[in-house]
């Protein structure tokens, strides 16, 4: 078991892991100066960017706007250097945008506010 979950775990109660866990940026809280022993680790948590609210004035659309925001929300995330993954929840009609972004679409289509969204997600190394 990755290490990491395995700490969330003794602390959590909760046995929760995914593929993110590989690529995810970890971060661990030692009671002390010594990090030589991840046991000793008394915290963890780790990074996944989630990017959202993204739009553009109906006349400035198909553009190239979109991407530029997307573009730019992509480089703070790196510039930041903690997130390995970007991730959103793309209305399915928002897809092929996200996906010309760069990002594949994951998981099963669900409900949000009434209308069809799926998971997309996308590597920042
Ligand atoms: C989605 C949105 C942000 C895209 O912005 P934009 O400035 O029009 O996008 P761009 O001009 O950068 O388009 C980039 C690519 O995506 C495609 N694209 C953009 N909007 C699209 C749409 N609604 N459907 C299908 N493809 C779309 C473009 O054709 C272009 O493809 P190309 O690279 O092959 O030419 C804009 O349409 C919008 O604000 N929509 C309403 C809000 C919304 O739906 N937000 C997403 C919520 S999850």
């Amino acid at each position: 078991m990755n290490k990491f979950v395995a700490l969330f775990k003794r602390y959590c109660q909760q046995n929760e892991s995914d593929e993110y866990d590989a690529i995810a940026k970890h971060f661990l809280l030692f009671p002390s100066e010594d990090t030589s022993n991840l046991n000793n680790a008394i915290g963890t948590c780790r990074t996944i960017v989630k990017i959202g609210r993204v739009v553009v004035a109906k006349e400035g659309r198909m553009k190239g706007a979109g991407t530029a925001l997307m573009t730019a929300a992509e480089q703070e995330a790196r510039r930041q250097g903690t997130f390995r993954v970007a991730k959103l929840l793309s209305q399915c009609v928002a897809q092929r945008f996200y996906a010309s972004c760069g990002f594949v679409p994951e998981g099963e289509v669900v409900l949000e506010g009434g209308a069809p969204h799926i998971m997309m997600v996308k590597s920042l190394e």
